[in-house]
């Protein structure tokens, strides 16, 4: 069962919202690659608008999922937006099969 919390204890233990879910990013704090100050300014309330627009990788999402502590209550989630920066992966592997394919047409029409 996930722990709910309500908007009082967000504001209380300054725990961060980010799409319905509750985190505790006191752990993070000197680690964040954008800094402690803008964390600290989006603490104690919802930051979901903030971390979207930043265009964070997929592996900052994941990484959200380390200080997950619960779900704000009465709350609807919405679809959090990605970017691809991390996607590379996908497209260097459909780009070797297409190379991959041409070199095995050539090497049948020579043959
Ligand atoms: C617990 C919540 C957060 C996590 C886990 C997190 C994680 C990260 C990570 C991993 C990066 C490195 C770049 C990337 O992979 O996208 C980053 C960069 C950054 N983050 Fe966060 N972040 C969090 C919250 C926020 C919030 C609320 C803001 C507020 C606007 C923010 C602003 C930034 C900025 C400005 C950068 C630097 C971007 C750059 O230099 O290109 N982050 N964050």
């Amino acid at each position: 069962m996930e722990k709910i919390f309500n908007n009082d204890d967000i504001l209380r233990e300054k725990y961060m919202v980010i799409n319905c879910n509750v985190y505790d990013i006191t752990k993070y704090m000197g680690d964040h690659p954008g800094g402690d100050e803008i964390l600290k300014e989006n603490l104690g309330g919802d930051a979901r608008e903030a971390f979207e627009d930043i265009g964070h990788s997929n592996s900052a999402y994941d990484k959200l999922k380390e200080f997950k502590i619960g779900v704000l209550a009465d709350c609807q989630p919405l679809e959090l937006i990605r970017d691809d920066s991390d996607d590379s992966m996908y497209y260097m592997i459909a780009f070797f099969i297409v190379m991959m394919s041409g070199l095995v047409f050539a090497v049948m029409k020579l043959m």
